[in-house]
Formats: C-alpha cells, structure tokens, sequence
C-alpha cells in the first residue's frame, strides 16, 4: 500500500545529525482539503538564477516576496521558518506513518522527486500571493551547466532577503562547484573541473539512468523501513551541492549541509528547483517515463497552501509541471547532453 499522507497531531520531534532534536511540528488544522489541478492559466516561467541578474523588475519581486515570507510570524505557515519546518519534519523523522513506528522520511527513496516537486510548487505559490502576481515563477540553481556552476550571485549581497549567512565562506562566486565535493576542496583548475561536472552529469542523467529504480530510487511503501536507496541525481549532485553549499563551521554544516536547517536559506528551494528540472529534461528530452506502480502514484503529503489551507496532495498529481502551471525555461543551454566520456 502506499504511504498516507501524515498526520500533524502525531508530529514528534525531529532529529538533528548532532543527535539533539528540534520542534518542526506545523500548526494543526482540522480541515483537510483535497488538492484540485488548478484551471489553466498563464504558465509560470521558471528561469535561470543567472539570467536574473540582469533582470531588476524580476528581482525586486522576488526580494520583496522573500521579505515579505521572512516577516509573517513564526506560526504563519506561509512565513519563512514554517516553510523551513516543512523539510525538517518530513525528513528528519518528523512523522511516523499511520499506525506505525517507522518515520515517515522522502529521501533516499522514489519519493524524493514528487515529494519536493509539491513543496516548490506551494513555495511558489505562496510567493506570488505575498507580492500579489500569481504568474511569479521561482529560479533555479543551473548548476549543471557552466555558467550556473557557482552560487548565483543574486543570493549573496549581505542587505538582500535572498542573502543567508550561513554558507560556506570559500564557496562564494566565482569559487567553481564541485559536482562531486566530498568536503575538502581539492586543487583542480577550472577547465577541468567544469568537464568533470558535465561528465558527472551525463552519467548521472543518461548513461547510469537506464532503469527507474536508478533513476527515482527504490520503491518504498506503507510497512517499509525508510531509506531503501536514493535515486541518480538525489545521490550525486544533489547531496554534494548541500554539502559544498553549507557553512562547515556550524555544527551541521547548517544550513544548506543538513535537512533540519537547509530551507531556511532561500538558495535551497533554487537549488530544489533544478533537482526538479532534472525531472523534466528526463521526461521531456530523454525519453524517461512514470512510474506506473500504484504505491507511487497515490502517496500522499500534506502541504499548507498560500490560503492557509491545509491541502491534501497525491504523488499522481505531481506528474506533469504544465497542469501544476510552470514550465522551465527551455532557452537555458543543457551542455552535458553532449558531454559523454
Ligand atoms: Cu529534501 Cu535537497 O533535500
């Protein structure tokens, strides 16, 4: 049977990687509503975070929806820390299923990719309610192409909402990203480094992909231990970029460097939001497909949306960006598509 979707009277505390715990229990609501695809309007476009740069009228919104995220009180589910909260109960133990002891956890398993795609999509959504523009579109981290291979520089001016002081000092732009950062900076020039990030790529998202399993991670179902194994891209870029990303003088490498801490920075969810477009280039460019298993298809979560209600998701539902309302920048280059060794 498939996972349900959690109950919030349950939440417990979560777990810290130092073994202390943290509260990242959501408020409690009574009503659940059962999430509708919603009526087709303008697509939501969601750009390179490089592109940005050049772009102050996008950039002032998203700034100021930032602000405005970080100002709702604490107990807001919209604000900042509650959105941060989410992660941390969803992944660090947080939940236990439904008439069980085992935690409910969405990494390391084939829940990883729906399970973030729902949760950028109510992100976004609630940014653009904040600013008032239903169309905003959230960025993303390009780091699989040259030109995104460092920390976007619209995330690092200290007076700006979408700053986060807890990074890693030696990776500020133009410090290159290491697709394969294991935690020690090794001394690679830049031309070499940006070839061994596109062939970590193509492996990643081509040659190494050639079955579900190794594409979204194992099969994990009602009744299952959690953590059966984590899909291409989960495993290797994704956990190597929270690691590179987080400030390794903090005592979990907070906050990109641990599950707990890492949506309190706002480079998390662009960093999410290429994981996500990975999704997408294998569906819409490589010929990859859905999993047809139903304990896929009908798990459930639970998200607050940007009305406070408390939304009901299925993984079925998360399938395709056009009938959630966005779609990727499609002009953006995809070089490792040509980078085989
Ligand atoms: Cu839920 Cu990047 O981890």
């Amino acid at each position: 049977a498939p996972i349900s979707a959690p109950d919030f009277t349950e939440c417990g505390p979560s777990d810290k990687p130092d073994g202390s715990t943290i509260d990242c229990c959501p408020p409690i609501t009574k009503t659940i509503i059962d999430f509708k695809l919603p009526d087709r309007g303008p697509l939501r476009i969601r750009r390179a975070a490089q592109d940005l740069e050049k772009d102050p009228v996008y950039l002032a919104k998203y700034k100021k929806a930032i602000a405005l995220m970080r100002a709702l009180p604490d107990d807001d589910p919209r604000s900042m820390a509650q959105q941060a909260m989410v992660h941390c109960s969803y992944c660090d133990g947080g939940y236990p299923q439904a008439g069980s002891d085992l935690e409910i956890q969405v990494h390391f398993c084939w829940l990883f990719y729906p399970f973030h795609r729902w949760y950028l999509y109510f992100y976004e959504k609630i940014m653009g309610e904040l600013i008032g523009d239903p169309t905003f579109a959230l960025p993303f981290w390009n780091w699989d192409a040259p030109a995104g291979m460092y920390i976007p520089k619209i995330f690092t001016d200290p007076t700006s909402s979408l700053y986060d002081q807890y990074r890693n000092s030696a990776h500020q732009p133009p410090k290159l990203l290491d697709l394969n950062y294991g935690g020690t900076d090794d001394d690679v020039d830049d031309a070499t480094r940006v070839k061994e990030n596109l062939t970590t790529m193509y492996q990643q998202m081509v040659s190494k992909a050639s079955s579900h399993r190794l594409f979204y991670g194992e099969p994990y179902s009602a009744g299952d231990d959690p953590s059966p194994g984590a899909g291409n891209i989960e495993s290797i870029p994704h956990n190597n970029i929270h690691l590179w990303t987080g400030d390794p003088n903090q005592t979990n490498g907070e906050d990109m460097g641990a599950f707990y801490s890492a949506g309190r920075d706002p480079l998390f969810y662009s960093h999410h939001s290429n994981v996500d477009r990975m999704w997408s280039i294998y569906k819409d460019l490589l010929g990859g497909t859905d999993i047809d298993k139903t304990d896929w298809l009908d798990t459930e979560f639970l998200f607050y949306d940007e009305k406070k209600n408390l939304v009901r998701v299925k993984v079925r539902d998360s399938l395709d960006t056009r009938k959630l309302g966005y779609v990727y920048d499609n002009k953006v280059p995809i070089p490792w598509l040509e980078a085989k060794p």
